[in-house]
């Protein structure tokens, strides 16, 4: 009989790695399961229907290893896959099991951090193009000023190791320049991908001064906490050992040498197909 019933966390790579360490460091005694599609990232660019397709491909992966709860630590999964399996996949297929993401967190607290009300937003074409962030911020900051600027460039940068070079200077500094030309009044910058807090040295250097920079870690972490907290029967779910558990759909190796950039800490991986 089974006696691991793990929250899962699943990135179309390396990125929720970093949401993964915000959550660990609030939650220590849960047990955790990482699934890095790296096989197939990055999601940024795909459509629609693939990355649901893939999502979904993973989130049943995380099911058939017990998780009663996974948590798409990914913005380009959230704004184009997670609503249609929250809302057709889980009632038909999966009635007991939660599948949660990253945009809602962060949207009901971003509003809350600026005093122009003038926010800026970096992310991939695919979560800017489907307006997930714009919806879900008018429902609750309504009078918010919302500026978006898809990075395409900054997750194949951090992906390939990159993030410290003269081109990831170029693409950093020539987006945020053209981001903050359009809105000067921006004081609070939201890295709405979950690649992108490694590129915060750089980031760091080309946002105009006073601009508080927000990555999503430490905001789904504290969201998870209440939300199992305001959830006792998902809670109650959830086996707590400490264990931890990484796995990718691409070489281990890679991952190892590779995630513990992102997580902090040394990671070991297996490979598993999806
Ligand atoms: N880490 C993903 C996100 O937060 C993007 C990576 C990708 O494009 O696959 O949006």
């Amino acid at each position: 009989m089974a006696t691991s019933f793990p929250i899962g966390i699943f990135d179309s790579g390396y990125g929720g790695l970093t949401i993964m360490q915000e959550i660990v460091k609030k939650l220590p005694g849960y047990d955790f399961i990482y699934l890095g599609d790296n096989a197939r990232t990055p999601y940024g660019n795909r459509s629609f229907e693939t990355v649901y397709q893939y999502t979904l491909q993973s989130v049943e992966w995380l099911f058939r290893q017990n998780c009663p709860l996974v948590i798409v630590a990914c913005n380009t999964a959230s704004a184009k896959a997670l609503r249609t399996i929250q809302q057709k996949d889980l009632p038909l297929k999966y009635p007991d099991k939660k599948v949660l993401g990253v945009i809602r967190p962060t949207t009901e607290v971003l509003g809350s951090f600026s005093e122009t009300g003038h926010v800026g937003i970096v992310a991939t074409s695919g979560t800017v193009s489907s307006n997930s962030y714009t919806i879900e911020l008018q429902r609750f900051s309504p009078g918010l000023t919302v500026y978006q600027k898809a990075c395409p460039m900054w997750v194949p940068l951090v992906e390939n190791n990159e993030q410290e070079t003269k081109g990831a200077d170029f693409f950093v500094k020539r987006d945020l320049h053209q981001l903050f030309e359009e809105g000067e009044n921006i004081d609070v910058l939201l890295l709405a991908c979950t690649h992108f807090p490694l590129l915060l040295p750089l980031i760091e250097e080309h946002v105009p001064v006073g601009v508080k920079i927000l990555s999503q870690g430490t905001l789904v972490a504290e969201s998870l906490a209440d939300y199992l907290f305001r959830h006792p029967e998902t809670d109650v779910l959830c086996s707590k050992n400490g264990a931890r558990l990484f796995y990718t759909t691409d070489d281990p190796i890679a991952f190892n040498n590779r995630g513990s950039r992102f997580y902090g800490e040394d990671v070991k991986a297996e490979k598993i197909d999806l």
